[in-house]
């Protein structure tokens, strides 16, 4: 069992619970992730280390509330328990030693960045890290981010930070020239725009690719993808993957292949709120109502990282 310690909203729709799991916090590395199992009957949702505390025992998830399982999670308080934590899994980062790295990070994938330019400073590489969000309500882990190098936040509305997309800063970046390496997270549309804004410049540029992930084991084939002409599968082989190589096109593809179930699912839960509160206002007893969660689900929003 693993136990919430911490709870915080950070955007609208993401939030942040810092969980006791005192194994993977010790040996985690930046880029890796874990399948998290919220209990009976759950689905299992891969989920990246955002951060960890080898002291205390915890690791720091970041959760997109994007449909059911999510929903879930982030409906859990302070003192609930996940059941089941799997992991570290993935391939961790692979790290330049020296010089000079941009990190990008649109919506959560900026929690997803976050240990990656944790790991990089720690070498002595010089960060900046640019990160994205539609204003500023949305935009996360500026201040985390800082204790690493400097931060160029992009509002798509100007409301914080300078008007404009992540590319756009980056961009600026490019044209001054000294980039060493290009660590990129965020919707896939986001990843993409990065990936052929830098194939110019000849810059070394790394994507995490969010892929349909099932037993995360390299069994099933749910997560493969074609990264330079080849089939490989992210959740053994990645996944982090070289931007230059990988076929975005069938990876969104991929993503809307369960939406019917995904939003069926998510309409199930809303269905049972809607009958748990009937029930309540009319004074039956809840527990006939089978509820599961306790608040109502937020509605399926666009991509998730
Ligand atoms: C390696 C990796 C790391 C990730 N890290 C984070 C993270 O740190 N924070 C975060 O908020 N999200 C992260 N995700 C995405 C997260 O796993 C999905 O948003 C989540 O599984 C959605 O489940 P749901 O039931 O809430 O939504 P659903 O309604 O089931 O699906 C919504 C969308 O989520 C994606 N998705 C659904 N099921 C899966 C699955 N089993 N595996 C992967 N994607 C799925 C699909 O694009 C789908 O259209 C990560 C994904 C991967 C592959
Ligand atoms: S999730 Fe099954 S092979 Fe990767």
């Amino acid at each position: 069992m693993h136990p919430v310690r911490e709870k915080v909203q950070l955007s609208p729709n993401v939030t942040r619970l810092v969980v006791e799991a005192p194994r993977i916090a010790e040996i985690r590395q930046p880029g890796q992730f874990v399948i998290v199992h919220l209990g009976p009957g759950a689905e299992r949702i891969p989920l990246t280390i955002a951060d960890g505390d080898a002291v205390a025992g915890t690791i720091t998830l970041v959760i997109q509330s994007v449909g059911k399982s999510t929903a879930d999670l982030v409906a859990l308080e302070v003192g609930q328990a996940i059941i089941d934590i799997a992991g570290p899994l993935g391939r961790p980062t692979e790290l330049i030693g020296s010089g000079r790295a941009v990190c990008v990070g649109g919506g959560v994938g900026t929690a997803v960045v976050h240990p990656i330019a944790q790991g990089l400073a720690a070498r002595g590489v010089a960060v900046t890290s640019i990160i994205g969000g539609r204003s500023r309500e949305w935009v996360i882990f500026e201040e985390e981010l800082r204790r690493y190098g400097d931060v160029v936040v992009c509002t798509d509305d100007g409301s914080y930070g300078r008007h404009g997309f992540v590319t756009d800063a980056l961009r600026d970046l490019l044209d001054a020239g000294g980039v060493d390496e290009i660590y990129a997270v965020g919707p896939v549309p986001m990843m993409r725009a990065v990936s052929e804004l830098t194939r110019p410049y000849g810059v070394p540029t790394m994507v995490s690719l969010n892929a349909i992930m099932v037993d995360a084991t390299g069994m099933c084939g749910g997560c493969r993808v074609s990264v330079g002409g080849k089939t490989v599968y992210a959740c053994v082989e990645g996944p982090e993957f070289d931007a230059h190589k990988v076929d975005f096109r069938e990876l969104a593809d991929r993503l809307t292949t369960y939406r019917s179930f995904e939003q069926a699912a998510l309409e199930r839960q809303q269905q049972v709120h809607v009958a748990k509160m009937a029930a309540l206002a009319a004074e039956a007893p809840v527990g006939e109502m089978g509820a599961d969660f306790m608040r109502p689900p937020t509605g399926l929003p666009e991509a998730s990282r």
